[in-house]
């Protein structure tokens, strides 16, 4: 048998501390009205460690609906791709991966699971059980910022790409287009993609799965004060703020704020800059997006996808989207078009 160490890889595409994309987005972020910043930095190693708390939660349904969802597809969607490599974009603990992968296992050959994550530390904690379980699997975990070009990816039929968990809806509209449309062009003609959304929905259901009775997902959210203390020096205390989430129906996203309780001078020493905020002032530190059927197609139309099926969780309350990439030029340069400021 050949040793599990063999088996894994991790090939780091971006710097480990992530300072530089941190530093401008703070910069761009902190200092503006209204505040926001970027919601990839929530996930250091202790940022992950609450994720995974919030997806135990019973308010938190997308977890338990897209693994419920997931078990009833999986074999059929994997009889039919039939992949060698799965590519997962912000895996994660890869815990509902394990569902791709056994159907996988059916296939009983030789197969490459390659995550993609932002936080090296969900990386290298999810690699061992996987190569445990599976014997035939290769990891080749990338560190990588997915919203940056994707060059290093397999390409082609026998290519499945799963970007689970509805974090899709965490990027803008246009911003989700490009990615998109980046990651056609990245992994090619006949590959295929696996992409989970969370549905419009009930306001007071998705207020819960943000703002939970025990507070985990406050602590996830503030923890994005601590990354910034740590990572810029820079003097927040996190008593000063509060999590909100609030449901917008009319954008049909949920949105994440850090509220200053008090009128506020934060130093961050690294920048060599003081922020101010008023009594009330809040930072936006991530939109959840949810969609309708058709906002979904619209979403997909033109970035070099072609949906071959929707599965709708019971609901439907999440859904998720199986695609092929497809060879139609003019798909992906009407993607382009799209969005012309997103990417170089
Ligand atoms: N797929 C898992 C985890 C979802 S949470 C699930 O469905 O439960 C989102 C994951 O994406 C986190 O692990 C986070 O570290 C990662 N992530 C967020 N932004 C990212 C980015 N820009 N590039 C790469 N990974 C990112
Ligand atoms: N991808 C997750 C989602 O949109 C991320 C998430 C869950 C999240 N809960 C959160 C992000 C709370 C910020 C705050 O459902």
């Amino acid at each position: 048998m050949i040793s599990p160490s063999s088996r894994f890889i991790l090939e780091r595409l971006i710097d480990p501390g992530l300072a530089d994309t941190l530093a401008d987005d703070v910069r761009r972020g902190l200092f503006s009205v209204p505040k926001r910043l970027p919601p990839k930095h929530l996930y250091d190693a202790e940022g992950s460690r609450l994720f995974e708390e919030i997806c135990t939660l019973e308010e938190y349904y997308p977890t338990r609906t897209e693994t419920a969802l997931l078990a009833r597809i999986a074999n059929e969607l994997i009889d039919t791709v039939r992949p060698a490599t799965l590519v997962e974009m912000g895996s994660g603990s890869a815990t509902k991966t394990r569902l791709l992968l056994d159907a996988m296992a059916r296939l009983e050959r030789p197969a490459t699971y390659v995550p993609v994550d932002i936080d090296e530390s969900v990386l290298a904690a999810a690699a061992p059980g996987l190569l445990e379980t599976y014997p035939l699997l290769s990891v080749r975990a990338l560190l990588a910022d997915f919203e940056r070009p994707l060059h290093q990816l397999p390409r082609g039929r026998g290519v499945l790409v799963a970007f689970l968990g509805g974090t899709i809806g965490n990027l803008e509209e246009s911003d989700a287009r490009a990615f998109l449309a980046r990651l056609a062009r990245a992994v090619g003609p006949g590959a295929s993609l696996l992409l989970g959304i969370d549905r419009v929905k009930q306001v007071q259901r998705l207020q819960a799965a943000y703002d939970d009775a025990r507070g985990v997902t406050a602590r996830f959210n503030l923890n994005l004060l601590r990354v910034l203390n740590r990572r810029l020096g820079a003097d927040f205390l996190l008593e000063d703020f509060r999590h909100r989430a609030l449901y917008d129906p009319a954008a049909q996203q949920v949105e994440m704020h850090l509220v200053a309780q008090r009128s506020l001078v934060v130093r961050l020493r690294e920048l060599d800059r003081v922020a101010r905020f008023q009594a009330g002032e809040s930072v936006r530190t991530e939109i959840s997006r949810k969609f309708t059927s058709d906002t979904a197609r619209a979403l997909i139309d033109g970035t070099g996808w072609h949906i071959e099926r929707l599965f709708d969780a019971p609901g439907p309350d999440f859904s998720l989207i199986w695609a092929s990439a497809g060879p139609g030029l003019e798909d992906r340069s009407r993607a382009d078009l799209a969005s012309p400021t997103s990417f170089p």
